[in-house]
């Protein structure tokens, strides 16, 4: 699949910022342009169960917005053996990622679109925060998730509106 290619650039923007757990070659914040985070994708698996799912983030296309989030330089082997929940019918796509150097590269980014089995879509800010406090799966409460995910995010310097409004209500 990356036959030749000695890396990839791979951009996360939910757990990958804060959790990894494969080797990388580099890491740097980056930013994409165009899409917005939101914890509209269901979680049966990791952060919830099949009977009571949570919510983690997925991205949605929003002209003009921009997401920051953390790019991780990998060798194709170590990529094409990640989990990055292709089990889970995410999709794949390649975008332009813009370092804080201004230079850009090009970036791996998964997301789960309304075509995904899991995907919950919008709710008031109120029961998401209540539907998260609620849930628990075998990678830990799904507190934990967005209490990493918004500490993350601030530790980048950014300030994303939607994860911290959830995270005020949870409080
Ligand atoms: C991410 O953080 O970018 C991510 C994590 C799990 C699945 C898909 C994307």
């Amino acid at each position: 699949q990356f036959d030749g290619i000695s890396s990839v650039w791979l951009f996360g923007y939910g757990s990958l910022i804060y959790k990894v757990d494969f080797p990388f070659l580099e890491k740097r914040p980056a930013t994409i342009e165009g899409w917005a985070r939101r914890f509209w994708q269901g979680s049966h698996d990791h952060r919830g169960t099949p009977e009571a799912p949570g919510r983690v983030v997925t991205l949605i296309q929003q002209p003009g917005v921009r997401c920051k989030g953390m790019a991780y330089r990998v060798s194709p082997d170590v990529f094409e053996h990640l989990d990055v929940r292709e089990k889970n019918g995410y999709l794949r796509f390649t975008t332009p990622m813009t370092f804080d150097d201004g230079s850009v590269e090009d970036g791996l980014v998964y997301i789960a679109t309304e075509d995904n089995a899991a995907f919950l879509g919008p709710a008031p800010a109120a029961d998401i925060a209540q539907q998260i406090a609620r849930s628990s799966g075998p990678s830990g409460p799904n507190r934990d998730y967005l209490l990493n995910l918004a500490e993350a995010l601030r530790s980048l310097g950014d300030e994303d509106s939607h994860v911290l409004e959830i995270e005020s209500h949870l409080r």
